[in-house]
């Protein structure tokens, strides 16, 4: 049976990848980001006919509008995936960096809901659709001058599993990815180092195969896994010195 997918941020990167994962396995895309060049040229790449729409997930009005035009198109969505998403450094001293936090919170964490939202009543009705968040290993411990970026990843984690126990008895999964440190445009210029570094396309083919299981939580690479357990499981006294000396994400004024 051919699936249905509607995936934000697929003009570049982790949700790119995932659009050529999904349409190589035949499914119907719909494929969201604000970029409307670089939309249409992941989409030209692709196997098969899919829809396109320039929307920004902070703008929920528009988002839901767009999600209920492909939805309609199809007849019905089968996987939803909350990709799109901002890294940048924050720090809660600088006064200018408040807006940064607001803008990472609004894409990372309302957008997802946003996302989501305008698919749950045709799930529900039909008992059955996967939505899918696309988190971080970021989301486990806060670390040093990501204060957005690792809260906004937390609380995705968090929303993902009250929806997911919410959702279950309707018969919809939710499903909750954990990248690691996959290479994107996100991580090109990160200053530290990124153990067990990815490539988009073999993540792609990781978090498909999840997706399609309906698993409840999976980290790829499954070494970040490792990690991320041992950060979970770490005293904070341990963390705290383990952290302290970290290279940290540019903020967004820096150069
Ligand atoms: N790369 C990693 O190592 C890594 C690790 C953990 C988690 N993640 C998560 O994976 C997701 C994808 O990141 P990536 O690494 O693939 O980065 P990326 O290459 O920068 O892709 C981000 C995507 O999100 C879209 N986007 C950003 N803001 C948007 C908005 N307001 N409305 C609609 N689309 C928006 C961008 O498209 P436009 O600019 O065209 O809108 C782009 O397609 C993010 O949620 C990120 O936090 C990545």
């Amino acid at each position: 049976m051919s699936l249905n997918v509607f995936i934000t941020g697929a003009s570049s990167g982790i949700g790119a990848a995932l659009a050529n994962e999904f349409a190589t396995r035949g499914a119907c895309l719909g494929l969201v980001a604000r970029r409307r060049d670089a939309l249409d040229a992941v989409e030209a790449a692709l196997p098969g006919k899919h829809h396109t729409y320039v929307a920004d997930v902070t703008d929920r009005e528009a988002l839901i509008g767009t999600a209920r035009a492909f939805d309609a198109a199809v007849g019905g969505t089968d996987i939803v995936i909350a990709n799109a998403g901002i890294s940048i450094g924050v720090k809660t001293e600088f006064h200018e960096d408040l807006e940064q936090f607001a803008r990472v919170m609004d894409t990372n964490v309302l957008g997802m809901a946003a996302t989501f939202h305008p698919f749950i009543a045709g799930m529900k009705a039909r008992r059955r659709g996967t939505l899918v968040g696309i988190a971080s290993v970021a989301g486990v411990r806060g670390l040093p001058g990501s204060d957005a970026y690792c809260a906004s990843k937390a609380a995705a984690i968090v929303y993902c599993e009250s929806l997911r126990v919410e959702m279950a008895k309707h018969g919809i999964k939710v499903v909750t990815i954990a990248p690691g440190f996959i290479r994107t445009s996100l991580t090109r210029k990160n200053p530290y180092q990124m153990p067990f570094l990815m490539d988009a396309d073999a993540f792609a083919q990781r978090a498909a195969d999840a997706i399609v299981a309906g698993v409840r939580y999976r980290t790829i690479p499954w070494q970040m896994g490792g990690v991320s357990s041992l950060l979970k499981l770490m005293p904070r006294w341990l963390f705290d010195r383990l952290m302290s000396n970290r290279k940290q994400k540019p903020r967004a004024g820096d150069a």
